[in-house]
């Protein structure tokens, strides 16, 4: 019980490798956190965490993390019930070939994946700091290097769409964007939080992870993605449980503890992409999203 006496929120946790994840922390003694937008699969989740423990060891809080508003009332209701947090594993992803909007005006990649983490992680940092030693786990992906970056004149991805309502090819495209963010976004918080006791790595969780994330791409996409998973689990080779190791490994194991500002994949340091280490760009989408969240400035 290696995390006896710790608490652990995970956003995207009712599903896929977030609810992986709860689990596993749950098994290793941890008090978690379950927030999602999919109500019934997040209380499903807690109960099947708290009957698989014997204790209360899960709790689900409804949020869509795609509204600055939601998130925000989020960070408070965890301020108020929770002494301490240990964990934050940003975790929600999508993709859509369907560009929508959050209620805030923002691209859904966009806002889901690094929006919403960037404000959350800022409104939890004093609490994160108070329960030191602390993690904060990025869950980005090698997508992140599979585009040419960002485009600082289409930050709300407009431009990928080419005006149509639908695309497969855009929402690669702003899926590459959003995962480069979170690498962005690790690094560039990692250094400003040496020596606070609260350390932020990024998680790669491997390819084609067989998950619902794909479920709305169509034609040639869907076929192919179909293809993937279902010879992958055949094999065994892309489960969600084998997907979520690093996740878990990067919020718990020991043999990291201190390590800080790292990109992981298979439970091992890895690299990111030449292009996600830029300072000056990582520095430049910093100063953008403290502007657009109001916070990190
Ligand atoms: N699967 C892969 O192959 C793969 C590979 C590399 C990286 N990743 C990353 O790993 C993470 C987890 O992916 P996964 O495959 O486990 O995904 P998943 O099975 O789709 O689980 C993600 C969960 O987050 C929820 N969510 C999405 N948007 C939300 C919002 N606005 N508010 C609250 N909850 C929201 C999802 O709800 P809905 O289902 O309703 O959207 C779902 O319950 C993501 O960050 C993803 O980018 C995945």
């Amino acid at each position: 019980m290696q995390l006896a006496g710790k608490t652990a929120l995970i956003t995207g946790g009712a599903r896929g490798m977030g609810r992986v994840s709860a689990i596993e922390l749950a098994k290793l003694g941890a008090q978690v956190i379950i927030v999602d937008w999919e109500g019934e699969a997040g209380t499903r989740t807690r109960d099947h965490i708290n009957r698989l423990t014997g204790r209360k060891a899960a709790d689900f809080v409804y949020c869509d993390l795609s509204s600055l508003n939601e998130v925000r009332v989020l960070a408070a209701d965890v301020q108020a019930r929770y002494p301490a947090l240990h964990i934050l594993m940003c975790n929600a992803g999508i993709t859509d070939p369907v560009r929508r909007l959050s209620v805030d005006g923002w691209e859904m990649h966009l806002a889901t994946c690094h929006l919403a983490h960037f404000l959350l992680t800022h409104l939890l940092l004093d609490l994160l700091k108070r329960s030191a030693p602390a993690r904060i786990v990025s869950i980005s992906s090698d997508a992140h290097k599979a585009g040419p970056g960002l485009d600082f004149d289409d930050l709300n991805n407009e431009k990928i769409w080419k005006g149509s309502e639908f695309s497969n090819g855009a929402s690669f495209a702003a899926y590459h964007r959003a995962k480069l963010c979170n690498v962005y976004f690790t690094l560039e918080l990692a250094g400003r939080l040496q020596g606070t006791g609260v350390t932020v790595n990024a998680v790669s969780p491997g390819y084609f992870v067989n998950t619902t994330i794909y479920r709305n791409l169509t034609g040639v996409f869907k076929w192919g993605s179909w293809l993937v998973f279902g010879l992958g689990s055949l094999l065994r080779l892309n489960t969600p449980e084998k997907g979520a190791r690093t996740h878990v490994y990067v919020a718990s194991s020991p043999d990291i503890e201190g390590v800080s500002g790292k990109y992981f994949a298979y439970c091992k340091e890895a690299q990111p992409s030449p292009l996600a280490q830029d300072a000056a760009i990582r520095q430049r989408l910093w100063a953008w999203t403290a502007q657009v969240t109001g916070v990190g400035g």
